[in-house]
């Protein structure tokens, strides 16, 4: 069950928001400017949005730069992309640590090519002390792939003969899903217009309060954030219980 998050001020403030990053290419284009330019303008908005997590006190960010299906885009721009990501862990890796934030990449990074792959490393290395903001960047992710990869553990697991096959549960298995360490998502965001999650956290966002925004990513800023923020504040969560419950419970 997901965690209660912790209130700010006024604000309920979600322990864990995911983010997709949705409308760069857009973005650049409705400016005559090559696909590119617009992921690089993101890099931009995630700096601002880790910045604004870290004030607003939320534990746990996790953003959505690549998914499994990212590849079937023309070669050039995930050559492009794969580029623009080593640039970025190697430029923003002193900035997380000073920060106190601690960076993971999930998904199948055994696909990139060696150098990223050992960027990917140094980077959760170096920041793999920092207390801070669990930044999570979910990278040839796919909530699908994590949910087969979870069940290839359990499967394992039974097939050595460790736990019997009735054993493996919600609880059992989601201990394999990725950021099984971390709050479940609490507040799913996707910019740029569309309204679906894409084979995201599907495991992790259970619970999510969803929030689409008409805002393409590299202008989302603090009012967009904020907006998100409110939004979620306003929220009634049930999870499964019914409203006059869940009253109850808040004035007890
Ligand atoms: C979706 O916009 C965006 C991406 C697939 C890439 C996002 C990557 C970044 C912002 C770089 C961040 C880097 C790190 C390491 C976190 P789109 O291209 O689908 O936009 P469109 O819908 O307008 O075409």
């Amino acid at each position: 069950m997901p965690q209660s998050a912790p209130i700010s001020g006024e604000l309920v403030i979600p322990s864990h928001i995911g983010i997709i990053m949705d409308g760069n290419g857009r973005w650049a284009e409705s400016r005559g400017q090559p696909r590119v330019v617009g992921h690089r303008a993101g890099v931009r908005s995630v700096r601002e949005v880790v910045r604004l997590c870290r004030e607003r006190g939320v534990q746990a960010l996790t953003l959505f730069a690549f998914s499994s299906e990212n590849w079937q885009r023309p070669a050039r721009e995930v050559q492009m992309l794969m580029r623009l990501f080593i640039t970025v862990l190697r430029r923003e890796v002193k900035l997380l640590k000073k920060n106190d934030v601690r960076l993971r990449v999930v998904g199948d990074i055994s696909a990139f090519e060696p150098k990223l792959q050992q960027r990917i490393r140094e980077a959760e290395l170096a920041t793999a002390e920092c207390q801070g903001l669990r930044l999570n960047v979910a990278a040839n992710y796919g909530g699908r792939w994590d949910m087969v990869q979870a069940a290839q553990q359990a499967a394992r697991l039974a097939q050595q003969g460790e736990i019997e096959v009735e054993a493996i549960d919600e609880a059992l298995l989601g201990r394999f899903i990725c950021l099984a360490d971390q709050p479940e998502v609490d507040l799913l965001i996707r910019t740029g217009g569309e309204q679906r999650i894409s084979n995201f956290l599907l495991w992790q966002c259970a619970y999510a309060e969803l929030f689409f925004s008409e805002t393409l990513w590299p202008d989302f800023a603090d009012d967009a954030f904020n907006e998100a923020l409110t939004c979620f504040a306003s929220r009634q969560r049930r999870f499964g219980k019914t409203s006059a419950q869940i009253m109850d419970a808040t004035l007890s």
